[in-house]
This record gives structure tokens, sequence and C-alpha cells, in this order.
């Protein structure tokens, strides 16, 4: 690295230290958002250095974040992608690739998913031309169970895509299970679970397909950011194909003929030796991220253990000075889990002497961030008022998200003070309403 460059990611780290608000938490006054980007000086110094070296498209730090976060996870392959919602579509798009035979999607088949949750893990099913299952979730735990999902495996199912909801992984070892037994894929979405347990391993390396998200909001960050990840390289090679427009060819952007066919092969009708660089075998998109997302990921990534620690240290203290106050269902972790938090879900009871709305805008009042769990019941959604899918039981649990609950924060930023003030807050809140 030349001096000049040293010395100004130097001037990078202290102009962090300079501009970071280290100002004391004012109860009531400072904002307690529920999720947000923990970044350092580390991070922006990252980011200045990919930008010095101009690093704007996808290349060498992309090729490395992927290596080192597969490493990471113990998984052979990640892709990383623009988003979360990216990694979503093309993991479902994949299993529709011609590259997979007879086992491939077709139009009209079905794949299980919950109602209760967040759009994007549902829309690639549709845009694919296939239909969406929903079943309901637990209160509690917020995920779905075996059973119900084996209740709606019809002879058009063929794939089972669920997300890990709010970093509570549901009992991924059973449903892979399920799914081998039915011969169906198994797509885990981990946008919110990054760093999260189940039976001792980590989710995300359940599934044939896992995706992951780095918006702000989650574990790590890129600002815009997300990953498929597989085990299976011929899943791996359609979704790199997809992801970058379809193309034929793996080669890595600036390199060429590393296949050593690059003018030896004949595809489709296309004259014997067209350049394979622009041969396309999937009507594909361009999801790709760039290297300065990835130098921020890698810097990021560097952190997960500790996040995975905090997040988890928070949620227990909520969730123990919690305990007891009537008429709010607080959130379970799934038995043989450790969850690696999103957030800490509250479910006030139909017969509570109060709302949610009236608790949500309490605590709003006082600057305590407040989110809904996402769409809850999409299928309430106008959006999804004229698209084709099956309901297999009912859907009173997501009815009950939709209208009762409601979380909070356990990001790495919160403190024990912050904390603290959380709970007194509810308490207040909850005590000033009779029991
Ligand atoms: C479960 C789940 N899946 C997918 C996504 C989409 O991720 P992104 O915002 O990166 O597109 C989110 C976003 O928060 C999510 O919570």
């Amino acid at each position: 690295m030349s001096d000049r460059k040293a010395a100004l990611l130097d001037e990078t780290r202290k102009y962090h230290q300079d501009v970071v608000d280290g100002g004391s938490f004012v109860p009531g006054v400072t904002e307690i958002w529920p999720s947000g980007a923990v970044l350092d000086a580390d991070d922006r110094a990252a980011l200045v250095d990919a930008a010095l070296d101009m690093r704007i498209a996808a290349g060498v730090s992309s090729r490395r974040f992927e290596s080192a976060f597969a490493r990471k996870l113990g998984i052979r392959k990640a892709h990383l992608t623009n988003s979360g919602s990216s990694a979503n579509l093309l993991a479902v798009t994949s299993l529709t690739s011609p590259m997979l035979e007879d086992a491939r999607l077709r139009p009209d088949d079905e794949v299980i998913t919950v109602a209760a949750g967040f759009p994007t893990t549902v829309n690639p099913v549709l845009q694919n031309g296939l239909v969406p299952v929903f079943v309901d979730v637990d209160l509690g735990t917020y995920n779905t169970t075996p059973e119900r999902i084996e209740r709606a495996i019809g002879p058009r199912t063929r794939a089972i895509a669920l997300a890990h909801t709010m970093g509570n992984p549901y009992q991924a070892a059973e449903i892979a299970e399920l799914a081998a037994q039915h011969e169906l894929f198994l797509i885990e979405d981990n946008c919110d679970a990054l760093g999260s347990e189940y039976r001792g391993q980590v989710t995300g390396t359940f599934g044939d397909l896992a995706t992951v998200s780095f918006y702000p909001a989650h574990h790590l960050t890129m600002g815009e950011g997300g990953c498929v990840l597989t085990p299976n390289l011929v899943l791996a090679r359609i979704v790199e194909s997809l992801r970058d427009w379809g193309r034929d060819c793996w080669c890595a952007p600036g390199e060429s003929d590393t296949c050593l066919k690059r003018f030896k092969l004949q595809l489709g009708t296309l004259p014997a030796g067209y350049d394979h660089k622009y041969v396309y075998s999937h009507v594909g998109y361009n999801l790709k991220g760039t290297d300065m997302q990835a130098a921020l990921g890698l810097s990021q990534l560097s952190k997960l253990d500790y996040f995975t620690a905090v997040r988890r240290r928070n949620w227990r203290r909520l969730r123990e000075s919690l305990d007891g106050i009537p008429h709010l269902l607080l959130p379970e972790a799934t038995p043989n889990s450790e969850p690696s938090w999103f957030g800490f879900v509250i479910t006030v009871d139909a017969e509570a002497p109060f709302s949610r709305r009236d608790m949500v805008r309490f605590l709003e009042d006082r600057k305590i961030g407040t989110r809904q769990l996402f769409a809850g019941n999409l299928t309430r959604h106008p959006a999804y008022e004229s698209q084709r899918y099956r309901v297999v039981g009912d859907l009173t649990n997501s009815d009950v998200v939709t209208e009762q609950s409601f979380w909070i924060g356990v990001y790495p930023a919160l403190t024990d003070e912050m904390i603290d003030y959380v709970v007194a807050t509810i308490r207040e809140f909850v005590s000033g309403r009779g029991r």
C-alpha cells in the first residue's frame, strides 16, 4: 500500500472518531431504533479503500467475500447479490432451470410457505408462475411446523420456501428431512437469521439453497446486498448464470477462456466457435453486487460472532425483564435452537385492556422504535388479491400477527441502559392500564 493511501486511511479512521455520535443516552429523547447498521472505523476505512482503488463493479473483493462467507458458514458456494430479495428471486428461479431436467419446477407447481412474513420470500414464487401454498405459524415462535407443512403437501408440491422468523430458527432439520422424503426442494430464507443455530448447525446450511440480506437492518450490512448459499454445485452454476445475465460462461469479470473452450463450442443454433462469453443458457438478470459492497461486507464479517453475541444478550435481557407482564405474549426460541435474534416480538392479548395500536403509540412517543412483523398475513394485502394461491388449514395466527403483534430492537448498538428504559416504559404502559 502506498504511503499516501495509508495516510488517507489513517485520516479516515480519525474522521470516523470525529463524526460518530458519542453523546450519552437521554431517555425519551435519544431515539432507540428497532434496527440499524453498526459500523466502526474499520468499516469506513474498508469502504474508502475500495473507493480509492475505484473498485466500482464486481471483482476481486466480491470473490473474496464469497469465499470467506462460504467458509464462515461451512457451505460450498456463496453468490453475492444486490439484495436479499434478489437472492430469493435467484434461489426460486434456479429451481426452474432446464439444467435440472426432470427435477425442474414448472408453471403451476406449488411451493409451501407461510402467510405471515416478508413479501419477497413469496414474490419469486408468483413471479415464476408457481403457486404459493400458505400455512399458518405458531404464536410465540412465529414459525410454522413440520406437521402443518406435511398436511399441505399435494400432488403439485415441489418445494418449501420459509424464512427463519425474526432470527428464530424453524425446525430446519425435521423440515429438511420431510423435504427429502417427499423429494421437495428446500429454500431457507436466512435473511433475518444469520448466525442462528438449530440442533448445533447454523441456519442457511439445511436447505438446497439459502439466502441472506445485507440491508442495514440485518446482522451484517453492505448498505444494500445479499447472498445465495448452496451446497449443490449444479444449483450454484445456475444461480451464477441467472445472476450474471443468464450467460453460459463462468469466467469472472475481466477473465477469459478459463474453460479453454471460449471459441470451440457449438451451442443452440449458434455458429460453431461463437464466443462463449456471449452465449446464454438462461433467461437471466443482472443482480450482482459491487466490490464497494463486498469490501464493507468483508470488514463486517469479522464482527459477526460479536454481533451475534450482543443480539442474544440484548434479547435475553428484554425477555427476562419483561417476564410475567400481563396481557403480553413474549417470544420463545424454538426448542433446540440458539437464535441470533433479529428483533423481539410482542403480541398483545386479544382481551387486554389496551390495543397494539395504543401500546405502539405510547412507545413511539417515548422514542422507542417499533415495527410490525413485516406484512402480517400477506393474503390480506392488495398486491395478493388477484394472485393464485392455496391456503391449507386456517390462518388464524397469521391474523393475530397482523392485528396484535409488533417488535422492538435487539441490535448491537443498543445498550443495557436503553434496554432497561424500554422495559420500564413497557411496565409503565401496562401497569397504567389496569389488570
Ligand atoms: C425474511 C426476509 N427476506 C427477505 C428480505 C429482503 O431483503 P432485502 O431488503 O435485502 O431485499 C427481508 C428484508 O428485510 C426479510 O426480512
